[in-house]
């Protein structure tokens, strides 16, 4: 049911999703832009959104299951601080939003992009967090546009242009591939999309050395003009000192106050983020075969190595000790996929003098996230293995119907992630990236 409720001057409303809203009087402020009457927006499930009243004025609330409405005391608030903070701003060029879980980054991405957009600029918004990605499905970076004069309440409401596979949401195990995704995403929107404005969301990773020295090295390879650190206590203040120390004179630096009456959101509530992320992408499903000599995959090119003769297949049984159903030599290694279903993760062995051998179980591919590339490893579709069949080198993989460009499918990248038959993740496999980098060493003619 609708309710009505009246604003003035110098009260705010908090208005927490599901929830419908009209303006029917008045101009209200909201996400950085202003509201007139007949101005319409949505806040989505598990979403807080702040209404701040320009002038007196009505709105319609229409609540879904669980949604509330609120009227916030102004020492709650950050929202004049931020828009004080926000308007002397240049937004023009990168904008690049730091800071931990729950501060505020998704919001304020929304706000930069909304506020850009309002001045007529066309925007290239960029959703870094591989874990609660708003703007595609998780363990991608995705790059979506906002056109002059366009305005959305939250990332979810806008469809992805381009996105990048990165195997896996923990992100401190591909912070670099990250940073690289990122710079060809910003290249893209800036080169073919002509976007003058580039605002970049990231993930909350920012208290250990490493998540220092990844977001260091993410601006140094950026080179935005803003720098937006989120603060909440003192979370991000080895984060902060670190940016300033390296970027003051090269970007400006805002530090902003996290939202104090921002939604935590809880563990369950990230694990439902992102395993209804992978179903979206995934359903309704349906099988694709590709032929793995054709349609390589790039980080493990089985079928892609040298044969290995027949006379010698003894030798290899007996050097893996059970049965085994496919070898080859990648990149140095010696391949075998056993038999032995015993094996619970894949055997890495010296051969002394002649490289490593890596025994795999059978079975090891079920479930395993992928993501389907065109040639220029941009992200076509992900997708889940369901079989490799050794002896016509194919693979079969669950993809959504939805995906109908299956002939501009360049390569196969193997994630990190395991599914179920629901799409939901059930484990994280880990020891893809040790496969990966075994067989790149010498893998000069994979792609
Ligand atoms: N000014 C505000 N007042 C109250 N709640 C807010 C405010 N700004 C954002 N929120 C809510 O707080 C929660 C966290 O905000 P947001 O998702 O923007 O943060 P984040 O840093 O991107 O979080 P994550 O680490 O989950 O990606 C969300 O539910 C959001 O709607
Ligand atoms: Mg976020």
């Amino acid at each position: 049911m609708a309710n009505i409720y009246t604003l003035e001057p110098g009260k705010l409303l908090r208005i927490e999703g599901p929830a419908a809203v009209r303006v029917l009087n008045g101009e209200v402020y909201v996400m950085g832009i202003v509201c007139g009457p007949e101005s319409k927006f949505t806040v989505l499930r598990a979403r807080k959104v702040i209404v701040k009243p320009r002038t007196v004025s009505r709105l319609e609330i229409t609540l879904g299951p669980d949604g509330n409405v609120e009227v916030a005391k102004p020492e709650e608030e950050v929202i004049d601080l931020w828009e004080e903070k926000l308007s002397k701003l240049d937004l023009r060029g990168v904008s690049v939003i730091l800071g931990a879980m729950d501060v505020g980054k998704t919001t304020l991405t929304v706000i930069l992009a909304n506020k850009a957009a309002s001045m007529g600029l066309r925007v290239g918004i960029i959703d870094a967090d591989l874990g609660q990605n708003d703007l595609g499905p998780p363990a991608t970076v995705d790059a979506a546009i906002l056109e002059p004069g366009q305005a959305v309440t939250h990332l979810r409401m806008l469809q992805p242009v381009k996105a990048v596979f990165l195997k896996t949401t923990s992100v401190e195990r591909v912070w670099k591939e990250v940073v690289q995704g990122v710079k060809r995403l910003v290249d893209y929107l800036i080169e073919n999309e002509k976007v003058s404005t580039v605002v970049i969301n990231t993930d909350g990773w920012i208290s250990t050395d490493k998540a220092i020295e990844y977001k260091v090295h993410l601006i140094e390879t950026l080179q935005p003009r803003n720098v937006f650190l989120i603060k909440r206590a003192d979370e991000a203040d080895k984060l902060i000192e670190a940016v300033q120390n390296k970027f003051a004179d090269k970007a400006n630096i805002v530090v902003l106050p996290a939202p104090p009456a921002a939604r935590i959101r809880s563990r369950e509530d990230r694990r439902i983020h992102r395993e209804m992320g992978y179903g979206k992408y995934l359903n309704p499903p349906r099988d694709l075969t590709l032929d793995l000599r054709k349609t390589p995959i790039v980080n493990f090119p089985l079928f892609c190595g040298f044969n290995i003769p027949r006379e010698l297949r003894g030798y290899i049984r007996k050097l893996v000790g059970s049965n085994i159903i496919h070898c080859e030599i990648i990149g140095g290694c010696l391949v075998a996929v056993t038999l032995n279903s015993a094996l619970r993760e894949p055997e890495i062995r010296d051969m002394p003098g002649r490289g490593k051998l890596i025994v795999l179980p059978n079975g090891w591919e079920r479930g395993i996230l992928v993501g389907l590339e065109n040639e220029n490893n941009f992200l076509l579709a992900l997708g889940k293995i369901r079989k490799i069949y050794y002896n016509a080198g194919k693979i079969v993989v669950t993809v959504s119907k939805q995906f109908v460009d299956s002939a501009k499918i360049h390569h196969i990248r193997l994630g990190m992630i395991r599914l179920n038959e629901q799409f939901e993740e059930v484990e994280k496999v880990n020891y893809i990236a040790k496969l990966e980098s075994l067989v790149a060493r010498k893998a000069g003619s994979a792609r």
